[in-house]
């Protein structure tokens, strides 16, 4: 028998496809956790740089997705001289040559200028979770993140001409009054880890606009892996490298800036940048990672299931580690937005499916 080319792969004889979804489930929960602790857990005078992490973040994504695509470039791109002697040698010089010359040719495509715009629109919602997860509990913020997926169906129905069942516009109805009610009670309290005052109306605004850049980028990386047969590890080695340039522009407004250290543009750039920022960026870099996993052995509506499986794990973790104050407003709005979710991952025969990235 030929090898089975369609088989599932897996890992410690587990298939991949769930493996990947459920660490995605921890990723996330335990993000939201590391990240808000991070901020909170030191005067605003201490914090580290949000945009050096976003900065580093995407350095080392970038670089684990070079080498992920380096080591995958015989399965996409052909070889110049596949009889020439030596050919079967990775670290025979010409062939490491002939490799790094396929893979800069994939990676520099002419449609690869495509990526700026997700890129760019990543960089600003990275940035932005960050102020969100500073003014907001971190069982809240993950709640009110929810709204992403009604931001990725209206830019999905917009961009992509989808069509959605009225199950599902009925789903995203009740997730937007699912995040209406958790509104209710934030601002109400304030964990014990925290010494910052926690403005939640700003929280609130920056989740807005980030799951804003969150549905347009995440549609639009779709469109643009749809339309195209290039490698998954070269449009994310694109991504990355077109989101270097916006992720030094906050970095050098503060340098220029005489202001000085204000909490999200320290005058140096690793000021402050401790063993929770590193984590923090550790998991980011993790998550991106999860995510084109996902995509290729799962798919998204098993991506929504894995992002409201890590709200329960977040609202757990938020109880037992700052003794989170769970009221019933928090409860109602958490189990009505779960409701939704798990709603709108009801398969149905238009076979919507929502998310490309
Ligand atoms: O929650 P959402 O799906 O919008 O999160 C996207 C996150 O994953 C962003 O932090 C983005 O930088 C990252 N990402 C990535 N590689 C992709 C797509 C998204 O690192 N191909």
């Amino acid at each position: 028998l030929p090898p089975a080319e369609n088989a599932v792969p897996t890992i410690f004889g587990l298939p991949l496809k769930y493996v990947s979804l459920v660490t995605l489930a921890v990723q996330n929960a335990t993000l939201t956790l590391i990240m808000h602790y991070s901020r909170v857990s030191s005067a605003p005078s201490q914090t580290y740089s949000a945009a050096a992490a976003v900065l580093l973040t995407e350095l080392l994504k970038g670089s684990i997705s070079l080498l992920v695509a380096f080591s995958r470039i015989d399965s996409y791109s052909p070889q110049y001289n596949p009889n020439s002697p030596g050919s079967n040698s990775l670290w025979n010089p010409s062939n490491l040559l002939n490799r790094f010359r396929r893979l800069g040719k994939e990676v520099f495509r002419p449609d690869c200028w495509k990526l700026s715009i997700p890129a760019i629109l990543y960089v600003i919602q990275n940035n932005l979770q960050f102020v969100a997860v500073s003014n907001l509990e971190a069982a809240t913020f993950q709640v009110s993140y929810q709204m992403k997926i009604l931001t990725t169906a209206v830019f999905s129905v917009m961009l992509l001409r989808r069509k959605l069942s009225p199950t599902k516009w009925l789903a995203l109805l009740f997730l937007a009054i699912g995040v209406g009610i958790v509104q209710i009670q934030s601002g109400a309290s304030k964990s014990d880890a925290s010494q910052h005052e926690m403005n939640a109306f700003k929280g609130f605004m920056a989740v807005v606009a980030a799951c804003f850049t969150s549905g347009l980028a995440g549609v639009y990386f779709e469109m643009v892996l749809k339309n195209s047969p290039a490698d998954l590890w070269v449009r994310n080695v694109q991504l990355s490298l077109f989101s270097l340039l916006p992720a030094l522009v906050p970095i050098v407004f503060s340098h220029s800036s005489s202001s000085g250290s204000t909490g999200w543009f320290n005058t140096s750039l690793f000021e402050n940048f401790g063993v929770w920022a590193w984590a923090t960026v550790l998991i980011q870099v993790l998550g991106g990672l999860l995510t084109a996993l996902v995509i290729k052995y799962a798919d998204n509506i098993l991506k929504g299931f894995a992002t409201s499986l890590s709200i329960v794990i977040s609202f757990l973790a938020s109880v037992a580690l700052f003794n989170f104050q769970m009221t019933l407003t928090f409860i109602l709005g958490s189990t009505v937005v779960l409701v939704a979710t798990w709603m709108y991952n009801q398969p149905d025969n238009s076979s919507v499916e929502v998310r490309g990235c």
